[in-house]
């Protein structure tokens, strides 16, 4: 470029480099894609509760089709894959384990390893067997040998096909939707519920990391924690601010505070929500504001997009001195265009964590593919793989060439940043920037 040219010529290096070795990629989770799930909570409680649209059915039939989904994955250039396995298929009745799902599931992994992936294996992501849902579930204390008995079975089988075991998938979304807020099953809302579920999920995880690591004594092992950015409404309120410091520990914070950090390999982070924090009624208490009050840009599920908080959570978890992972991230909306700018955006604020020396190693987005958004059903679109309900047609999405691009280059091209203007027709510049 010339030296007298009109931009300095800092601007333009080319790329907004990744670390080497950055892992890139996408997740699932058994329940919300492979279908006919029968023998869980959720399902009984879909089929109890929930219209047709919003049981999950069939999802999108990944227990067959996920050599084929495997295949865009892997096309789009993604290195790592993350995905989960469903106890219940695996421990249908109490103590008998199913083989023949073991045996699935090792084909599903090695289906993975075939195409040189990274895998990140979820062993609890919601949903827990009807026997033990009909014991009281994770409020049982007899919870945690059942679980630990069931990590104890499958990882010797799957040991050989996984490079981070991620134990639990959000326990504190879990138990807060599930019995706090009574969302989710079995929808309790109960202050001595919620304390006994916490524990047992902890004294689970901290067990398993121990028989996990006897059995493969190199394993990487941790769990995907939804952490949560948090902002006071009023930056110079004491009250605002006493109420973020005091979430952020019990959010973001109290998983790692009950288990010992010394029990995590790896941070797993998923970040999708910053959350104001306010002061809007006479009394002490302070309420969770929604972003659609403060007319803030938001997804389809009303999710505000906020893109530095992905920064602030990284940098707020770097304090542990751990690698970190985000296991989730990622947008739902029907608009694609959307979920581009998404990419950029979002990735824009993990570039500078990465310049700020903050140990991030990895990026996997919600989803690789439409599926059942659990409360919410099928109509939330998170996928980089767009599904179509009626005939399980998969097209991939133009957001998907946006990210392929990105990890082809290990990083975010300057010209990519044209992308995020708001006028442009993304499918057609995209195509003129690859050419
Ligand atoms: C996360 C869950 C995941 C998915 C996304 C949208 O909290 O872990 O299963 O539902 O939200």
């Amino acid at each position: 470029m010339p030296k007298n040219h009109i931009f300095p010529e800092t601007h333009f290096h080319e790329t907004l480099d990744f670390p080497k070795d950055f892992l890139w990629g996408a997740a699932t989770s058994a329940h919300q894609v492979e279908g006919g799930n029968d023998k869980n909570d959720w399902w009984a409680w879909e089929k109890k509760v929930q219209p047709v649209d919003k049981q999950s059915g069939q999802a999108v039939e990944e227990y067959q089709r996920y050599e084929e989904d495997f295949d865009l994955a892997k096309n789009l250039g993604h290195n790592t894959h993350r995905l989960s396995v469903e106890w219940s298929r695996i421990e249908p009745e109490e103590g008998k384990f199913n083989q023949t799902e073991i045996d699935h599931y090792k084909k599903v992994l090695k289906a993975l390893k075939d195409r040189q992936m990274t895998v990140m294996l979820t062993l609890w992501h919601f949903t827990i067997p009807l026997w033990l849902s009909n014991k009281g579930g994770w409020e049982n204390g007899k919870s945690v040998d059942c679980f630990n008995r069931f990590v104890q079975t499958v990882v010797p089988e799957f040991k050989d096909y996984v490079d981070f075991w991620i134990v639990l998938n959000e326990p504190n979304v879990y138990e807060g939707l599930a019995y706090w807020q009574g969302k989710w099953p079995p929808q309790k809302r109960s202050l001595w519920s919620f304390v006994k579920v916490t524990k047992n999920l902890a004294s689970a995880y901290k067990k398993s990391y121990a028989i996990i690591h006897r059995l493969v004594p190199t394993a990487k092992v941790g769990i995907a924690n939804h952490v949560f950015s948090f902002s006071p409404e009023v930056y110079h309120s004491l009250v605002d601010n006493l109420s973020v410091w005091f979430y952020d520990i019990l959010v973001n914070h109290s998983f790692y505070l009950l288990t010992g950090i010394a029990r995590h390999d790896f941070l797993g982070v998923n970040y999708y929500i910053h959350q104001r924090l306010g002061k809007r009624k006479r009394g002490l208490m302070v309420e969770l504001l929604d972003p659609t009050f403060a007319m803030e840009d938001v997804s389809d599920l009303g999710w505000e997009i906020y893109p530095e908080g992905i920064f602030k959570v990284l940098s707020d978890l770097s304090c542990y001195n751990k690698p970190l992972y985000i296991t989730e991230n990622g947008i739902a909306s029907t608009n694609d265009d959307r979920r581009t700018r998404f990419f950029i955006n979002y990735l824009k604020e993990v570039y500078h964590a990465v310049a700020a020396k903050i140990d991030v190693r990895g990026y996997i987005y919600w989803s690789l593919i439409d599926n059942f958004e659990w409360a919410e059903g099928f109509s939330p679109r998170f996928g980089l793989i767009e599904v179509d309900y009626a005939t399980q047609k998969r097209t991939v999405r133009t957001s998907a060439l946006v990210y392929q691009d990105i990890i082809k280059n290990n990083g975010i091209r300057h010209k990519l940043l044209k992308l995020l203007g708001h006028t442009l027709n993304v499918k057609q510049e995209l195509a003129a920037i690859r050419r």
